[in-house]
């Protein structure tokens, strides 16, 4: 266990689905601007398209709108296109920033009519914002508290129409009132490889890379259905081109760059790797709580369920049962061992088959 600990993040670049504050700068150059440059997601795209442009069309406010899912798969994005669709300004917080309900009636107070309010990580709102933002999204109006104990007074305050738009990478942490105020609600999914490929093709045109047909169907293959990684890998494998070949991104150069860049055939990362050799490892397969599992990793439970769980589960490489997590068959064969015969996914009936 100790040796898998922080190991995976040892190198110094990220190719995690977090958000770097190193790459912001290019992020922001790479992030699709409206609708139609939006990749991928085509049920959400229609959905949201019907929303907005039929809310324009009768001269309404749009409804307020939840994003949940994995990190990278383009909420933030999404969330800017709104803005973007409607013609109207958007202001950006996050839950976190919201501890006090003065900070929110500060944010909803300086909304003009028609702005998007943008909350990021919004199940980590404090519960007095959150309740306030009951209030907010239901008739546009805050009630200020003024003064403390039995003295104390509600002054109403009446604020311009809005939207808003929460974003979030565990739409279970939403409390019913709050993911009930929500008009419209987006659950966003992992990307196909074709569509992975078309994010690396356009961010490839932008950045200027000589990105190869073979070339970009590798990377797409190896990006854990990310966007953002997917954007990430480009310009790793990028360098690798410019200082160990000639500068065309082929699928040879990108193999050997994603090789060097610890990114395996399933695009798994060092956590993807250290959580299920842990778990195989340590737990002989488990079941096993998250928490427990976090700590042989040297992680946060919340990194290991919303960053990391999500594709593995998807990847068909862990399943979650009443009793915790579960190796498959599929992972023991993925880190090269044989899979007993309780993990799910062996050939022999075992103990998780129902
Ligand atoms: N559908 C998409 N089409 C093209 N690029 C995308 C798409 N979704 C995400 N991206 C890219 O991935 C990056 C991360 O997306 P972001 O919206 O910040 O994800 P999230 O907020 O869900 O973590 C963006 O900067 C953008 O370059
Ligand atoms: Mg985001």
């Amino acid at each position: 266990m100790h040796q898998d600990e922080a190991d995976w993040s040892g190198d110094g670049v990220s190719l995690a689905a977090h958000q770097d504050p190193a790459d912001q700068d290019v992020e922001m150059s790479l992030r699709p601007r409206k609708l139609s440059e939006f990749v991928g997601q085509a049920r959400v795209r229609e959905q949201l398209e019907l929303v907005l442009h039929g809310a324009l069309k009768r001269g309404d406010q749009p409804d307020h709108v939840l994003f949940s899912g994995p990190p990278g798969l383009g909420k933030t994005s999404l969330s800017m296109i709104i803005a973007t669709e409607l013609g109207s300004s958007i202001r950006v917080t996050s839950g976190p920033a919201l501890e006090r309900p003065g900070d929110l009636a500060a944010m909803l107070s300086n909304l003009a009519e028609g702005d998007v309010l943008f909350i990021d990580e919004i199940h980590r709102i404090a519960r007095p914002a959150e309740e306030m933002l009951y209030l907010a999204m239901e008739d546009y109006r805050v009630d200020i508290v003024v003064g403390k104990g039995p003295g104390a007074t509600s002054i109403p305050l009446e604020l311009a129409p809005f939207t808003l738009v929460g974003a979030t990478t565990r739409s279970g942490a939403l409390t019913g009132p709050l993911r009930d105020r929500f008009g419209f609600t987006a659950h966003m999914e992992f990307y196909a490889p074709e569509e992975l490929e078309l994010v690396v093709r356009r961010s490839a045109g932008i950045l200027g890379v000589d990105l190869r047909d073979d070339g970009a169907a590798e990377i797409a293959g190896r990006s854990r259905g990310t966007p953002r990684i997917a954007n990430r890998l480009l310009r790793r494998v990028r360098d690798f081109a410019e200082v160990r070949a000639d500068g065309a991104v082929t699928r040879e150069v990108a193999r050997a760059a994603l090789e060097v860049y610890d990114v395996d055939e399933l695009g798994l990362d060092r956590l993807d790797r250290a959580v299920l050799g842990a778990l195989i490892n340590s737990f002989h397969g488990g079941p096993v709580g998250i928490s427990t599992l976090a700590v042989a990793v040297g992680e946060e439970s919340s990194t290991v369920e919303e960053v990391c769980e999500p594709y593995l589960v998807r990847a068909g490489l862990l399943a979650r049962t009443p009793r915790g997590r579960v190796a498959t068959a599929a992972a023991w064969r993925h880190l090269g061992l044989t899979p007993p015969q309780h993990a799910p996914g062996s050939p022999q009936p075992g103990l998780f088959d129902e």
